[in-house]
């Protein structure tokens, strides 16, 4: 299959397809949309740390071990990668994908209110951990 008709066939060019599931070690960091450009820019987009420098696959600097899932090219990518890998600067998911990369300092997408609660409730204690403590003086 010739790369244009790869990207024609791709499920981001059905609307009725679900959109690709972007997950880092496990843990689910975004829905990828066509509005996100690359995988890269949704990556930073969510706050994911990846290195880049070239950002048109030439020079390999974003490469991405893949644990799981598809990519498409958008260009051809010049810079060598072995099969699990791939180049997010000029690629998108074809199917869910899961990266080897950190979650840590992401974004990441929480399944219940309870998990929420716990972590605004854990950022909470490290703000006030942070605060100097000040003098109170009462009439
Ligand atoms: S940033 Fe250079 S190949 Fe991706």
């Amino acid at each position: 299959m010739t790369k244009s008709n790869q990207l024609k066939s791709h499920p981001l060019n059905n609307p009725f397809a679900k959109a690709p599931i972007v997950r880092l070690q496990g843990q689910p960091v975004l829905l990828f949309t066509p509005q996100h450009g690359s995988l890269l820019q949704a990556l930073e987009a969510k706050k994911v740390r990846i290195f880049s420098e070239c950002r048109s696959g030439f020079c390999g600097a974003c490469k991405t071990k893949v644990l799981s899932g598809r990519v498409s090219y958008l260009t051809e990518p010049l810079a060598d990668l072995n099969a699990d890998e791939c180049l997010p600067c000029c690629c998108i998911p074809s199917e869910d994908l899961e990266l080897d990369l950190s979650p840590e300092g992401a974004a990441v997408v929480t399944y219940s209110c309870n998990t929420r609660a716990q972590s605004t409730s854990t950022r909470k204690t490290a703000n006030l951990k942070a605060v100097p403590q000040q003098e109170v003086i009462e009439d």
